[in-house]
């Protein structure tokens, strides 16, 4: 985790309606030089001055899109920072507010890690690997995937980077040619190979603590994807037990997930897709409709609110499921980054190095250009699954 100055007292003193005021104050200073991005899991407090917010997909469009700006501020956390200083020109400076904001699931999957298993799989099988990885991951690994000829993916796209990766192959083609090694996070790539239709035992978790990654020469000849063995700290604390809870309690409540939660889950779940699928959802839902959501508590209670006596939003678990480093970026550093740039200094710069710039830029407009509706579980997710073919 990166080091994060304390910030001087006078931003701990200051009350909400001062730190409200001098935000404002600075935005309409800095103008059109600073562009505010923040995901749908901050805090109401902090995604009021975004000037877009969004999932991971939309946020790296949107920031691939900035050209008047000079300063990108990413309410978000450390690997969205990093997409954004990749996806924009040298002129824009993408800045974090606090640099503790990272992602225990991007930390799962150190590069060193990722270049030993790569030469372990290529070493046992023949057939062609395509290495995906979720956005969630450092530059160094979006560079080593856009340098093996692989693609970024985000829940909003997972399917249609899964099809292209697999290149057009479908789940009991005979002689299937193509593997696919999916990073960091083993729910989505599980969720979404099977919402292709793949069984699940064409797919081998690969575990980076263990020897060879836990596989046999023989598991690695006849699975046709890799799940890097990763997840998210927060998706994996709802449960498929908390549906049957939801349902006895009332069975008029859907349930609607995010698929880095786990595979049985998903299954039980009515609905699965990225947060911008399941905004989209609830917001086309019918009056009187109830839904119980698995995902970050923020952007549930948002909605909650938002619809409150017309729609019923809660939270599929009883426990409040918090990203505490997206929790860093507060009021008081975001107003202290802007203090500094209207100073003319600039803080808690992201800058990612020329070399894993240009191979990540590869994998991420590979991402870009296979744009999904984020559905990862529908009533039309085919349940029928063929057996896995070698
Ligand atoms: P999306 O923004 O792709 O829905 O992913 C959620 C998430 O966990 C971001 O870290
Ligand atoms: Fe990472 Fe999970 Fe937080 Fe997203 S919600 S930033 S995947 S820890």
């Amino acid at each position: 985790m990166l080091y994060q100055a304390p910030l001087a007292p006078k931003y701990s003193t200051m009350t909400e309606e001062d730190l409200r005021r001098q935000i404002l104050a600075r935005k309409s200073q800095l103008g059109r030089r600073l562009v505010i991005l923040g995901h749908h899991y901050q805090q109401d407090e902090v995604l009021e001055f975004a000037d877009f917010t969004g999932d991971s997909f939309k946020l790296s469009q949107l920031a691939s899109q900035q050209k008047d700006a000079e300063f990108v501020v990413f309410c978000g956390v450390h690997f969205m920072a990093e997409s954004a200083d990749i996806l924009t020109s040298d002129r824009v400076q993408v800045i974090l507010p606090d640099l503790t904001a990272g992602c225990s699931m991007a930390d799962m999957a150190g590069i060193d890690q990722v270049e030993d298993a790569w030469d372990h799989l290529t070493r046992t099988t023949d057939a062609v690997i395509v290495p995906i990885t979720y956005v969630n991951s450092s530059a160094a690994v979006k560079a080593f995937v856009g340098g093996h000829d692989g693609a970024c993916c985000t829940s909003s796209n997972a399917p249609q980077v899964l099809r292209w990766a697999l290149g057009g192959e479908e789940s009991g083609a005979p002689n299937v040619r193509r593997k696919v090694l999916f990073l960091p996070d083993q729910h989505l790539g599980r969720n979404t190979a099977f919402g292709l239709g793949w069984p699940l035992d064409c797919m081998a978790v690969y575990d980076p603590k263990l020897p060879n990654g836990g596989l046999t020469d023989e598991q690695i000849r006849s699975a046709v994807f890799f799940l890097w063995k990763g997840h998210c700290s927060v998706h994996q604390l709802f449960t498929a037990r908390q549906v049957d809870e939801i349902r006895s309690i009332d069975p008029d409540y859907r349930v609607i997930v995010h698929p880095e939660c786990d595979w049985s889950l998903v299954q039980k779940a009515d609905l699965a897709g990225s947060t911008e699928f399941i905004i989209r959802t609830i917001e086309n839902a019918p009056a009187g409709s109830k839904w119980a959501v698995g995902t970050e508590v923020h952007l549930v209670h948002r909605l909650a609110k938002r619809f409150e006596g017309v729609k019923s939003v809660r939270l599929l678990a009883g426990i409040q499921c918090l990203c505490t480093t997206m929790y860093r970026i507060d009021m008081k550093h975001l107003l202290w980054t802007l203090d500094e740039l209207a100073a003319g200094r600039i803080v808690n710069r992201i800058h990612v190095d020329p070399e894993t710039k240009t191979l990540a830029r590869i994998a991420l407009d590979r991402m870009l250009s296979l744009t999904g509706d984020g559905a990862a579980k529908t009533a039309s997710t085919p349940r029928a699954i063929a057996a896995c073919v070698d």
